[in-house]
Parts: C-alpha cells; sequence; structure tokens
C-alpha cells in the first residue's frame, strides 16, 4: 500500500494497531503484577510481603462487611420492633373459631323469634324476604337431593353442623359490618335460619349447649377426608 493509498484510507484502519498497543502494555502490566521481581512502571520496587498485605486487604474488608450484616440481620430478627404487642382484648377480637361440636361458642341465647326482627332489618336486604336469595345466597330451602344438577347448598339441605353457622355470622355478616352483633343476636339470627329451613321449632332456644346438639339434614353427606391418613 502507497502513501497516498494509506492517506485515503478511512480513519479507522490506524484504530487496530492502536488497540494492539494498549493490549501489549496491559500484558507487561498483568506481568508485573505477577513476577515478584520486576520493575513497575513508577520505578519503585515493591517487596513481595507489601504486595501480599495489598492482595489481602480486599477479602478481609469483604468479610467483614459480611460479618456485619449477619449481625445486624440477626439483631433485628431478635428485635424486629415493629408495631406493638397485642393486648388479651384485641387477641380476643381475633379468636373467633366453633368447632363442629361446639368448641369456642360463647355465651348467650336467643329463639327464631327473637332473632326475625335482626334478620328482617339487617339482613334481607341482601338475601331476600325469609332468606330465599336476592343479591347474596339463598339462605333458605327446602331438604333436597344434593346429586341433582343445580342442587341448592342453602343452610338447610347442604351445612352439615349448625355451628358453622354460626361461626360464619358472628366473624363475617352482615357483610357492610362484621362483628356488629351480640352473642346473644347471632345465636337468635342462628336460630331463625335453623328455623326457617325446618331444621328446629320456632321456640327452641339456641345456646351453647343446644346449637351442636343440632343434626343437619345433610349431616352425612359428606365423604370425610381423614388428614391424619
Ligand atoms: C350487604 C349485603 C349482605 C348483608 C346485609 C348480609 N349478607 Fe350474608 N352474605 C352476603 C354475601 C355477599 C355473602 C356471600 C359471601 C361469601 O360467600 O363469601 C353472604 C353469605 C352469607 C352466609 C353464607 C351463605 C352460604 O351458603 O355460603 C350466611 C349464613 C349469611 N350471609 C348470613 C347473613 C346474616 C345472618 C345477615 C344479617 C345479620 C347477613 N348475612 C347480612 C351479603 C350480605
Amino acid at each position: 500500500m502507497s502513501m497516498r493509498d494509506r492517506a485515503a484510507q478511512p480513519h479507522l484502519s490506524s484504530s487496530p494497531r492502536r488497540r494492539g498497543s494498549i493490549q501489549a502494555s496491559d500484558e507487561r502490566k498483568t506481568e508485573a503484577w505477577m513476577d515478584p521481581g520486576l520493575r513497575r512502571d513508577d520505578g519503585v520496587s515493591r517487596s513481595v510481603p507489601a504486595r501480599l498485605r495489598e492482595s489481602l486487604l480486599l477479602p478481609v474488608v469483604l468479610i467483614c462487611a459480611l460479618i456485619s450484616t449477619f449481625a445486624h440481620a440477626a439483631d433485628r430478627l431478635a428485635a424486629p420492633h415493629l408495631g406493638k404487642p397485642m393486648t388479651a382484648g384485641e387477641a380476643a377480637k381475633w379468636d373467633l373459631s366453633v368447632f363442629p361440636d361446639g368448641k369456642g361458642l360463647p355465651e348467650g341465647k336467643g329463639t327464631a323469634a327473637d332473632g326475625k326482627s335482626i334478620f328482617v332489618t339487617q339482613c334481607a336486604s341482601c338475601h331476600g324476604d325469609g332468606g330465599r336469595g336476592a343479591t347474596a345466597e339463598e339462605l333458605v330451602a327446602e331438604p333436597q337431593p344434593l346429586t341433582e344438577a343445580g342442587a341448592s347448598k342453602a343452610i338447610g339441605p347442604y351445612w352439615p353442623y349448625a355451628t358453622t353457622l354460626f361461626d360464619f355470622i358472628r366473624r363475617s355478616m352482615p357483610a357492610g359490618a362484621p362483628g356488629s352483633l351480640s352473642s346473644d343476636d347471632v345465636y337468635a339470627v342462628t336460630a331463625y335460619l335453623l328455623a326457617a329451613n325446618g331444621v328446629i321449632s320456632e321456640t327452641d332456644e339456641m345456646n351453647a349447649t343446644t346449637l351442636p346438639a343440632v343434626k343437619m339434614p345433610n349431616r352425612d353427606g359428606f365423604d370425610w377426608i381423614d388428614v391424619k391418613h
């Protein structure tokens, strides 16, 4: 290639050579680092222990940082410093589970007659007159075979335990104000719904003893799963 041709070349043509020269000087530096006998560009000869100290510095700093991170994490686990301890009264508001055998039922009582006015004023707007269904589920229906397509899952034909009904109403109804009913109110409206489904009579009082003794029509209609096996 003549000088003129070279001048006509785009400027780019010199770049591979420039890159090459950088690589060469990098290689020299690497060699200087690896070979303890070589002098570095600054002309100062370094002893092996000095360089050893340099090379140990980074790992030591990293290990210290790690130890301090773990120490802080352990500190946080031991004392999260979040929120404040729950009082027994606050915990009781969440301790609502009523079990099928009636464990967890509170003191109190009510009959269907007591529950009717509660149902009319606080429940019928969503569940319909007499619990026959409106915007929310129907709660009352005649006993019927559940094997038919579209069978009702209202309380009478479907629910296996009366205690579950108390639990559901106490913790979640009326939908706009859960927890607002007293224990007597919940017993009363539960009695109202059981009577409307023909499971108990209008005059039967529901309380912590009588409610678990109610046998729902579909009690034996479920295949129970034994979770122990
Ligand atoms: C604002 C509307 C509204 C009001 C008022 C209301 N409910 Fe409900 N209720 C619902 C809705 C919606 C559901 C379905 C919720 C779900 O399945 O999670 C429901 C579900 C239920 C169920 C379970 C039905 C089932 O078969 O799964 C019962 C029992 C019940 N309500 C009782 C009551 C009682 C008793 C009252 C009055 C004290 C009441 N509800 C007031 C909206 C309402």
